[in-house]
């Protein structure tokens, strides 16, 4: 059911029941972190493994700082640059943070969502939510509320906050004493994290990583109902494996970094319906560190990758 009622919204979240909620990425699957019922429904109306873990969503750095063990100075400067904004900070956890939200790690991913809605909705609670994307897993993620309607049929409540801004999951680091590895690429790029750390007089170093848990690991992810080819040139659309497609379609990638995330989820769904499979004419833009979010989209969602 769609509703555009915060109070409503609220009182659905206080009944222990999930909500999915507008964000300025993508929307996500709600349930208030102290709610074990709530936890377990997110993953299992979501089919989830609980080796994911999620993120908690709060609409301050001073709630923040209840859901760590240690809140340390580039925590401080990159959320007051970024927040309310596309960043996830990976911090220790504090004790209270049920282990089903951190599948069991010591540390917990934070962050605050740019969404007016969301913003007063997360105010008039006394903690935070969980929150991971509002799609089965392994699936494209839902960038409208109509998505999430589509996908769970009438199984969760959609607060309506129009479609998202942005369009692709936050970036995801991990903040450590002297690095901030980045697990999961998003719009605010490595370029921007090290800017923001090095004006500040701190060392630390920013780089790309793997995470045993991040979703760096899992291999296929966000991938539509359609398979996705990346490939060269059209020639390779007769050949091989290929071959077997008998309708194609191609997704053009915008030039525009924020124009091409922002499209990205969308044209995974529309284009699903219009052919046996959608391919991808790789761009040598799409190498440079402005599009590392799209990119890691495309090609955990691609099922063949020629170029
Ligand atoms: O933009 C977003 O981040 C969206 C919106 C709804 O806020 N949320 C989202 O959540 O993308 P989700 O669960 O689909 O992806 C979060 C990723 C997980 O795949 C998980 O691996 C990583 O963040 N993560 C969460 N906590 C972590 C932790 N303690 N250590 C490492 N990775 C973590
Ligand atoms: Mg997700």
């Amino acid at each position: 059911m769609l509703i555009n009622d915060l109070e409503k919204a609220k009182s659905i979240l206080l009944n222990n029941d999930v909500l999915a909620i507008p964000t300025e990425t993508v929307y996500g699957m709600a349930g208030l972190i102290d709610s074990q019922k709530a936890l377990q429904k997110i993953f299992s109306v979501k089919e989830r493994p609980f080796f994911d873990p999620l993120i908690v969503h709060i609409d301050n750095t001073e709630k923040a700082k209840t859901m760590v063990s240690h809140w340390p100075t580039a925590a401080q400067v990159l959320t007051d640059k970024f927040w309310p904004g596309p960043l996830t900070v990976i911090l220790p956890k504090a004790d209270h943070i049920n282990p089903l939200i951190t599948s069991g790690l010591d540390s917990v991913g934070l962050r605050c969502p740019n969404h007016p809605m969301t913003l007063e909705l997360l105010a008039s609670l006394p903690s935070g939510v969980a929150a991971p994307s509002a799609n089965k897993f392994g699936k494209t993620s839902p960038t409208r509320a109509a998505d999430v309607e589509e996908e769970f049929n009438s199984a969760v409540s959609v607060l309506d906050g129009g479609p998202c801004d942005i369009g692709i999951e936050s970036t995801v680091c991990g903040i450590f004493e002297n690095e901030i590895i980045i697990y999961r690429p998003g719009s605010i790029t490595a370029t921007q994290i090290q800017e923001c750390i090095d004006k500040n007089g701190l060392k630390l170093k920013v780089s790309y990583g793997q995470s045993p848990v991040a979703p760096g690991q899992i291999k296929h992810h966000y991938m539509p109902k359609t398979p996705i080819a990346i490939i060269k040139n059209k020639n390779q659309l007769g050949e091989g494996e290929l071959s077997k497609y008998n309708t194609h379609i191609e997704l053009k990638i915008n030039p525009s970094p924020q124009i091409a995330a922002r499209e990205l989820y969308q044209s995974f769904r529309e284009l699903s319906e219009k052919a046996e499979l959608i391919f991808i004419q790789w761009q040598d833009y799409l190498d440079t560190d402005n599009f590392a979010g799209v990119k890691n989209r495309l090609l955990k969602a691609s099922t063949y990758k020629l170029n």
